[in-house]
């Protein structure tokens, strides 16, 4: 796969596969960082005299009330408001309309690519024959998509397959902006390992554990290790099928887990903090509690590169943000490497207001992700 500058885009008609999945509620776009840092692409086409098909997915599409929820037309908006231009929008995935779109205008976004997933989950399986249709309507593909790079589709690797093709300046940031977690790493290295399950995260938990220096776990991945190491956690959210696979990363890599000492539960509808012994049936766990957080300060004070994945309670509840928002301060003042990958933790650091003490943020979910544990892009290999 070429780079965006190695390839000749002046006056071409450019085909540009962008991940432009984002939450939107009530018609409103809750973050809009993919669309953001999708602009210098689309600029540098546009500058270029390049006329601009832009492809997204958005969400999962599985019967026709997902295509009401699942439009681009709100994101098509605000597109055309970060490039102070109108972008044209155009309703469905193949018609005359998408056929002729560039001869006359500059740019346009088709309606989400999985819309194709209702007839045979053609853009998920890479059918081919709309693989060569999508390619059919511009002379070269840039993908730019950092996000879907690890799934094989029709429109984020199909296209490459019938096109000259190239990836964007998004997913060269990414390469950049990941490669201190990838290659040469700077130690001491930990990871703070959060959110709900382990069920997604057991290829990347297996990889890092081997390459950190310290694994320190929290919300229902931490709940996941407690009970795998024995310890009573109520009700609380576990992944019950993956205990065995963690008794056995515990068993071998003991001296580099760190588990919490102390958590915030809910109890009978009442919040209170527990040391992990003391956790009775009824507790179901939130948060890491204070010995927790100063146990876990220490290592991260004494670390050259930290990264982040998923959150260590649950943040957007006040009553169980102290673990999330205490381990950031900390980060504030440390001259760590620091990075975040994956939707929550991006998310979180958004929220809190901490995207200043991090050295990159990622806009990839499953795709930095796997980007870590495999060292390499589905999408980019033959
Ligand atoms: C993401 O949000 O992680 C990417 O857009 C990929 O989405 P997907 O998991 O639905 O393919």
């Amino acid at each position: 796969m070429n780079y965006i500058e190695n390839i000749d885009v002046k006056n071409k008609k450019v085909i540009l596969r962008l991940d432009l999945n984002v939450t939107i509620k009530n018609n409103v776009i809750l973050d809009d960082t993919k669309i953001k840092k999708s602009i210098p692409t689309i600029k540098y086409l546009l500058n270029n005299n390049a006329r601009v098909l832009i492809m997204s997915h958005l969400g999962k599409v599985n019967c026709e009330e997902d295509k009401i929820t699942n439009s681009l037309k709100p994101v098509c908006d605000l597109l055309s408001n970060y490039l102070n231009m109108d972008v044209k929008f155009i309703p469905n995935t193949r018609s005359s309309e998408l056929e002729t779109c560039l001869d006359e205008l500059n740019v346009c976004l088709m309606e989400n690519t999985r819309f194709e997933d209702l007839d045979g989950k053609k853009e998920s399986n890479c059918d081919d024959e709309l693989s060569r249709y999508w390619a059919s309507l511009g002379d070269i593909f840039i993908n730019d998509a950092f996000g879907s790079t690890h799934r094989r589709h029709a429109s984020t690797y199909g296209i490459s397959k019938h096109l000259p093709s190239a990836y964007g300046f998004l997913v060269n940031e990414e390469i950049t902006g990941l490669d201190p977690i990838i290659n040469n790493i700077e130690r001491p290295f930990a990871v703070i390992m959060g959110g709900a399950k382990v069920d997604d995260k057991i290829a990347l938990i297996e990889t890092l554990i081997k390459e950190s220096d310290y694994l320190l776990v929290g919300g229902g991945i931490a709940n996941t290790f407690l009970a795998a190491s024995g310890y009573n956690i109520g009700n609380s959210l576990y992944s019950a099928d993956y205990v065995d696979k963690i008794k056995e990363i515990i068993e071998e890599y003991k001296d580099k887990i760190y588990m919490p000492v102390d958590l915030v539960v809910k109890e009978d509808s009442v919040v209170k903090t527990y040391n992990i012994e003391d956790l009775s049936d009824n507790s179901c766990i939130y948060d890491i509690g204070e010995k927790s957080i100063t146990l876990y300060k220490d290592i991260l004070n004494n670390s050259k590169t930290i990264f982040i994945n998923g959150t260590v309670g649950m943040y957007e509840d006040e009553n169980f943000r102290n673990g999330t928002e205490s381990l950031y301060k900390t980060l504030a003042n440390n001259d760590a490497i620091i990075i975040a990958g994956g939707g929550d933790a991006v998310a979180s650091v958004n929220k809190l207001g901490f995207q200043d003490s991090f050295d990159f943020l990622s806009t990839g979910g499953g795709a930095t992700l796997e980007y870590i544990a495999n060292k390499k892009i589905a999408c980019f290999e033959d």
